[in-house]
């Protein structure tokens, strides 16, 4: 494994119990000052109970941090989207870019519950359209 390869994990989990709008602000102010330590960048949204996290970085960081949120037992039914390498970061400039429920347009919680819909009924994860997905989020600031 080569060290400065970069790494981009995208997975979806459903929060356990009820998050608070204070509580989701103290993970996230806690995570983005954790990512900009460690190099690592991304993009997490919320909405009707469910998040959407984008974590991007060092293949090595990128993988520690996901083992530490997978035991967290603030939410459940991780699934992973997508692991890999890629060419470049889709979000460079953000330690962790959050888009709470109240700031997603209506158009963007619609293609957030199609994602949801397309993860529940398709056997393969390959025609999810998520490289799209990204793409316009890459694109906008909280
Ligand atoms: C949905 C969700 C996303 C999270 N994202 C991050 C993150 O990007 N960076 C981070 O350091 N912690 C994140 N956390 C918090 C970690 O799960 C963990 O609590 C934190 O890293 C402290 O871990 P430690 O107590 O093992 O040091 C997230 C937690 C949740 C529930």
């Amino acid at each position: 494994m080569t060290p400065d390869v970069t790494n981009r994990l995208v997975y979806l989990s459903t929060a356990v119990g009820v998050l608070r709008a204070d509580e989701l602000d103290r993970i996230w102010l806690r995570a983005r000052a954790a990512n900009a330590a460690a190099g690592l960048t991304g993009l997490m949204l919320f909405h009707q109970g469910v998040f959407l996290q984008v974590i991007e970085g060092p293949a090595a960081g990128v993988a520690s941090l996901y083992e530490r949120i997978r035991r967290d037992r603030r939410h459940a039914n991780l699934t992973v989207l997508e692991s890999g390498p890629v060419e470049e970061r889709a979000f460079p400039d953000s330690p962790m870019n959050y888009v709470s429920a109240r700031n997603l347009s209506p158009g963007e919680k619609q293609a957030f519950t199609d994602l949801r819909a397309a993860v529940m009924s398709r056997p393969a994860l390959a025609d999810l359209g998520l490289s799209d997905f990204l793409a316009a989020f890459s694109l906008r600031t909280a």
